[in-house]
């Protein structure tokens, strides 16, 4: 034996630091090494992938890799891939899910410490997934965790507008959900076949709602934001019912016939009691290319009436957050998969954009509709 032999103590240390890259966690909590054996200056580890298929294989090859060889004395790192048995993969789901083997949803539970905000509007096109995504991969930039689920069912534009080509890999009947722009994304789309349209039925949307909410490996989020089908439907009740302490942000141009159809589906909120927590106006100008004026291409004044309209029905203030501006790579940042927050951060679509997401994650939970298990009392 050399004086210079790694220890086996200084091996572990350098591996608890290897983060899993699907679960976040390190291997070793997630008893994916199986061996370490030291030979001289040599180490031979064993890992063992959840799956083989797992599209993570070469990824976790080299964080090992890294983290072993940068052991003093360390010389040269082989690290051989195995797959977990059924017992072992069974044993890591219940450890992902908190020692429990039953499903339930995280966010739901009386502790949960996630904001979530269900992104509606009256129509489509009026910029819903392109405000969701540019709010998720604002907060991801200022260091929260987030995840966005793609709930439109019929539209769904997520991964394109984020980027994400991967698919979801499955532990048992976990989901771990690919990651973009530092933005956790499940979407419909993963699930069905090519471009496929779907048509799905209420009760088949409820489940599927459910299970993205409760099979999903979400880990600990500070935000999740859920990109709504149009309208009033279905799947706003279905969330309301799921996440009670789920609120909504409502998305409208600042066209009147958008906003009556917006106005409706911020008022399924009075039967959910859910939590309107403002409006973001879309398309509210056109920054005219010749001067420095604007043109209002779709009208002006909608956000304004549908807050307005909503603080009366609801009974509590709903403000209008932002008007947004057409901006023509707002557009194109959503046809390449790259955000314009992250694009270009500083120009004034971005801003305004950075703004929402900044109130929107540092405001205090709303207590709004919510029941919170008290019996008032009354002090003399
Ligand atoms: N402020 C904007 N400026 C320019 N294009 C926009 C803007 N908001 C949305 N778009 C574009 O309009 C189309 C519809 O937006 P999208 O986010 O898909 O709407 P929704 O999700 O409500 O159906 C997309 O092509 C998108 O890139
Ligand atoms: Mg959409």
């Amino acid at each position: 034996m050399s004086a210079s032999r790694p220890g086996a103590d200084a091996i572990q240390a350098a591996l608890a630091t290897v983060l899993d890259p699907e679960i976040g966690r390190p291997i070793t909590e997630l008893d994916m090494i199986e061996s370490v054996r030291v030979t001289d200056d040599t180490v031979d580890v064993v890992v063992l992938l959840t799956v083989s298929g797992c599209p993570m294989r070469e990824e976790i090859t080299s964080r090992v890799e890294r983290a072993v060889t940068a052991v003093p004395g360390v010389r040269s790192v082989r690290v051989r891939l195995e797959v977990m048995s059924a017992e072992q993969r069974a044993a890591l789901h219940t450890k992902l899910r908190g020692g429990t083997a039953t499903r339930s949803i995280p966010f739901a539970q009386p502790g949960s410490l996630t904001r979530v905000y269900g992104v509606a509007s009256g129509k489509g096109g009026v910029g819903k997934s392109s405000v969701t995504v540019n709010l998720a991969a604002s907060m991801a930039r200022s260091g929260l965790s987030v995840g966005v689920l793609d709930a439109d069912i019929y539209g769904h534009s997520i991964p394109r507008m984020l980027g994400v080509d991967r698919l979801p890999t499955q532990v048992e009947k976990m989901i771990m959900p690919p990651q973009a722009h530092g933005v956790k994304v499940i979407s419909t789309g993963m699930f069905t076949r090519g471009n496929e349209p779907v048509t799905w039925r209420g009760p088949m949307l409820h489940r599927a709602l459910e299970q993205f909410l409760s099979d999903v490996f979400w880990g600990d989020l500070d935000v999740l934001l859920l990109d709504l089908p149009p309208g009033t439907g279905d799947i706003a009740i279905s969330l309301a019912q799921l996440v009670p302490s789920s609120e909504l942000l409502v998305v409208t141009t600042p066209q009147l016939a958008a906003t009556e159809v917006a106005e409706r589906a911020g008022t399924v909120a009075v039967q959910t009691r859910q939590n309107v927590v403002g409006v973001v106006e879309n398309m509210a100008w056109l920054p005219c290319p010749h001067c420095a004026g604007r043109v209002d291409v779709f009208g002006s004044g909608g956000g304004a009436a549908v807050a307005e309209r909503l603080t009366r029905v609801l009974g509590h203030d709903v403000p209008l957050l932002a008007q947004l501006p057409i901006d023509v790579r707002l557009r194109e940042g959503g046809d390449s998969g790259v955000p314009l927050v992250t694009a270009d951060p500083d120009c004034e679509a971005s801003k305004i954009l950075r703004e929402v997401a900044e109130r929107l994650s540092s405001r205090s939970r709303g207590l709004a509709g919510r029941s919170l298990g008290l019996t008032p009392t009354r002090r003399s």
